[in-house]
């Protein structure tokens, strides 16, 4: 199954993926908390027994139950958003000192101190302190999760590992969907404690199993504890330490970190300011996390019972089940399109499939007006799940994966989190502001079903946005992504990119105070991804043994790298960068 999708190592790939890919499945349920998190309040306020613990005010209902007063609501939603912003920028400084692992084990327990004062309170103050700390961790989550599944996987899969990270989100949103169902009818607190609680389970889960997972090797190199990295990647590789792959690609992971800070300094001015090319990347990936915001996903995730239930269709909260499935089970196809077609084209096609959705659907309900009949709710209903299809299977994942791949190992962390802030502001933006634009209150813009022009036109400007700024980052290395953008002037150039740099070479041939290497760097030897073995011990200044000196002690003598040179030959075709 796994070959017939195209996720076969290739075969001059060293080692074995399956440790790397086994991690990063397990890290990919932290997008279980997120999803779950964010999907579970919706239905929660609805139910009667919360209602009758939470409401303060004395209005009934016409079936006689409290209301929660509006402006209640949306504070108990929202707080959850603030919480969010704040775990993804707070996420930056922490995973850059305790490290990607500690400090994603740090969320998860933020996020489980979260989850138990909301399972405990029996008053809003109590039930708000829950959500924010909750969101804090789910933030954080957002960030670590996706950074730490970029930096350890083979490049080979890194796209599809990260993909499924997504997954869990939506997962996460499904099942959330479905325990409402499930407890909505009971009468005591356990219809809302139990969906409630039911995320600490995963969290301790997922906090135990960490315990066990190793650090990435990039965040150890960046700490200077190149031994620690060398262990790290051979647990993660399946291969020896003093294997010539290992020790090849932790030397030019070295030599590229060593390289960027020759460049300039790593604080947050510089992601916007300094080089190479830190100001584009963030802007793409700020960029590309608001644009996936207001294709207008949440609008149906957060409002889509409402907005069916206004429109006529009966059984509302049953379509809010399907079109959840709908996304999750579209998610499956981008594990394998992601790595086939790469990032922009999938970006692309997936903008044009939404946009004509989007605006197929705000016309569709514009001509319709007030005279719907079962026949045009169940084409409304269509086309929501055809534009969820296109979101799901291409923006749900992929912005994931680019805004965990462009930025430099020196700033990558800051980057991730600036421009993840940046999706939970505009998610927060919308979940608060869309009642506002669609409602027919004093005061309200009663754009009603016209909304879907907004958002369609917003996913046709995305079209543009990713032909002109996103770099294809498929099929190469972290590392060479910096080459990339070194090298390449205009986006739509980057899918015909070949990586010809090795970063150890321009180390030891010298690079300027600047960082701009002394020799024509078009004019270096092809790197050993694309070069055999053989062909790179013959022709450069061995990065086998290069590597050897910077990753092991005293062990430079001509003896070894004659051996290294003797396992090089006899390996043949081997990819070193991954
Ligand atoms: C988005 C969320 C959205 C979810 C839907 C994620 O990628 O960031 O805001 O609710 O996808 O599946």
């Amino acid at each position: 199954m796994a070959i017939a999708m195209g996720w076969q190592k290739p075969d001059n790939v060293a080692g074995s993926s399956a440790p790397a890919i086994m991690v990063g499945l397990f890290v990919a349920t932290g997008g279980l908390l997120f999803g779950y998190d964010t999907g579970t309040i919706n239905g929660i306020l609805e139910m009667e027994s919360f209602r009758r613990q939470f409401a303060t005010a004395n209005e009934l209902d016409a079936d006689g139950v409290p209301k929660i007063l509006a402006s209640q609501s949306s504070i108990i939603v929202a707080i959850l958003s603030a919480g969010t912003f704040l775990g993804a920028l707070l996420s930056s400084p922490v995973a850059d000192w305790l490290g990607r692992r500690l400090s994603l084990i740090a969320s998860v327990g933020v996020f489980s101190i979260g989850a138990i004062f909301q399972v405990c309170a029996s008053s809003i103050p109590v039930l708000l302190v829950g959500r924010f700390l909750a969101g804090v961790g789910v933030g954080a989550v957002s960030v670590i999760v996706p950074l730490y599944q970029s930096e350890m996987a083979p490049k080979w899969i890194r796209g599809t590992l990260v993909c499924t990270y997504q997954l869990s989100i939506t997962l996460g949103l499904l099942a959330a969907a479905i325990i409402n169902i499930l407890t909505n009818k009971i009468k005591s607190s356990a219809a809302y404690r139990i969906p409630l609680g039911i995320q600490l389970t995963w969290a301790a889960a997922l906090a135990l199993g960490l315990l066990m997972m190793p650090e990435t090797p990039r965040f150890l190199i960046k700490k200077g504890k190149a031994d620690a990295a060398a262990l790290s990647l051979s647990r993660l590789r399946r291969l020896d330490i003093t294997h010539p792959a290992l020790i090849e690609e932790l030397a030019e992971i070295e030599a590229n970190h060593a390289w960027e800070l020759s460049l300039g300094p790593d604080t947050y001015r510089d992601i916007v300011s300094g080089s190479p090319h830190l100001g584009r990347r963030t802007l793409t990936g700020c960029v590309l996390q608001m644009l996936q915001q207001l294709t207008g996903v949440n609008f149906i995730m957060y409002y889509g019972t409402t907005f069916f239930a206004r429109a006529g269709v009966s059984n509302a909260y049953l379509i809010s089940v399907i079109t959840n499935l709908v996304n999750a089970v579209s998610t499956i196809p981008a594990l394998w399109v992601i790595e086939a077609w790469g990032r922009r084209k999938l970006l692309i096609v997936g903008s044009i499939g939404m946009s004509a959705a989007q605006l197929l659907i705000a016309s569709f309900t514009t001509v319709a007006g007030d005279t719907k009949t079962d026949t045009s709710n169940q084409i409304l209903v269509i086309f929501v799940c055809i534009y969820l299809f296109f979101f799901a299977a291409s923006w749900g994942p992929t912005v994931w994966v680019v805004t965990s791949e462009i930025y430099p190992l020196k700033v990558r962390a800051k980057a991730m989190s600036v421009s993840t802030s940046s999706n939970w502001l505009l998610n927060f933006g919308i979940a608060y502001g869309t009642p506002y634009m669609v409602g027919d209150e004093d005061g309200a813009a009663d754009m009603g079903s016209k909304i879907f022009f907004l958002w369609g036109s917003f996913c046709i400007i995305s079209i543009f946005f990713v032909w002109f700024m996103v770099f294809e980052t498929s099929r190469i290395s972290l590392e060479q992504i910096d080459e990339m953008y070194e090298r390449i002037d205009y986006a739509w150039n980057s899918s015909r990119f070949e990586p010809s740099w090795s970063f150890q070479q321009l180390q030891h041939q010298g690079w300027t105070d600047s960082g701009i290497p002394t020799v024509d760097m078009d004019s270096l030897e092809p790197t050993n991804s694309q070069t055999t073995a053989t062909t790179t011990l013959n022709s450069t200044p061995s990065h086998a043994e290069q590597g050897v000196t910077n990753t092991t002690t005293n062990s430079t003598s001509n003896s070894q790298s004659s051996s290294d040179a003797k396992i090089l030959a006899q390996m043949g075709n081997v990819d070193f960068s991954y």
